[in-house]
């Protein structure tokens, strides 16, 4: 494979609109996500968030406007064509989106042979090494209805990893984690990206994970970008649904 320059943007986003249940949902978003980097997506509830990251994966196709991975444009991809750049796409969901008919184990074993592994010693060693990477080592039978919901997201994670993706997208990695767990998974995040090289989208409502995880933030509000920049201009800006959000977190939080 030929490296790509650095100057490509993992992610290229222009104008992009959608439209769901009649709804205008994302108003013409623009952005840039450069590789090997990591970009925290800010917003409020409903601001569309969680349907940009479905854009960026091909789960959801534009309505208009454009979307390259890597210099490609994958609006009109067919869904064959779509499955080669999500093997290099690792998603972890806002809910888990665990297969409860499947253990820990298979939920983990099953992108690595999407990708067309075949050899189970491999893909058992990884199972157990991105589990341990969570702090599930060992709970490989367990089926997810038996999980709490911290549990469900940090299985989610392993098995978003295990296939060592190129760029993983994160939804709320750490909501609903209790303070302790909440902060080791900000650092296994960034681990990915300092020894991994790993290109991050991070969609979070934690000020503390964007502070550790930020190298350029975006703030979506009622579906368009309200603000693209450093996490210290965000944090410095007198604008005021910015600043509300930043003292909501600061009292809800902490
Ligand atoms: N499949 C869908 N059909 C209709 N409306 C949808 C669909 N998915 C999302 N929406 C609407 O799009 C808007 C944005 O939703 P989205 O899930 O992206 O918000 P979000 O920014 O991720 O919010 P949260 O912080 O609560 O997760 C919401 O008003 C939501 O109701
Ligand atoms: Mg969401």
């Amino acid at each position: 494979m030929m490296a790509m320059p650095a100057s490509i943007p993992f992610f290229e986003v222009e104008n992009l609109q959608q439209t769901l249940g009649g709804h205008a949902i994302l108003r013409g978003v623009s952005l840039s996500v450069p590789s090997g980097k990591t970009t925290v997506v800010l917003g409020g509830s409903g601001a569309g968030k969680s349907v940009l990251l479905k854009h960026l994966n091909g789960l959801i196709r534009p309505l208009s406007g454009s979307i390259k991975v890597k210099g490609r444009e994958i609006s009109d991809l067919t869904e064959r064509e779509m499955t080669g750049i999500r093997r290099t796409i690792g998603v972890l969901f806002q809910d888990g989106a665990l297969f409860d008919s499947m253990s820990i184990g298979e939920n983990i074993a099953f992108p690595q042979r999407e990708a067309g592994e075949r050899d189970e010693a491999k893909i058992q060693h990884r199972v157990a090494e991105v589990l341990t990477l969570v702090g599930l080592s060992g709970q490989e039978a367990k089926m997810p209805a038996s999980l709490s919901g911290g549990m469900r997201k940090r299985v989610s994670l392993a098995r978003a990893i295990a296939i060592k993706p190129e760029c993983l997208l994160y939804d709320e990695p750490t909501a609903g984690l209790d303070p302790i767990l909440s902060e080791s998974i900000t650092h296994l995040i960034s681990t990915m990206k300092e020894e991994l090289k790993v290109t991050s989208v991070v969609v979070t409502h934690n000020l503390g994970a964007m502070r550790l995880l930020a190298d350029q933030v975006i703030f979506l509000k009622d579906g368009e970008v309200h603000y693209a920049g450093s996490p210290a201009g965000l944090e410095e800006s007198e604008d005021e649904s910015i600043r509300n959000f930043i003292s909501a977190d600061a009292m809800g939080r902490g």
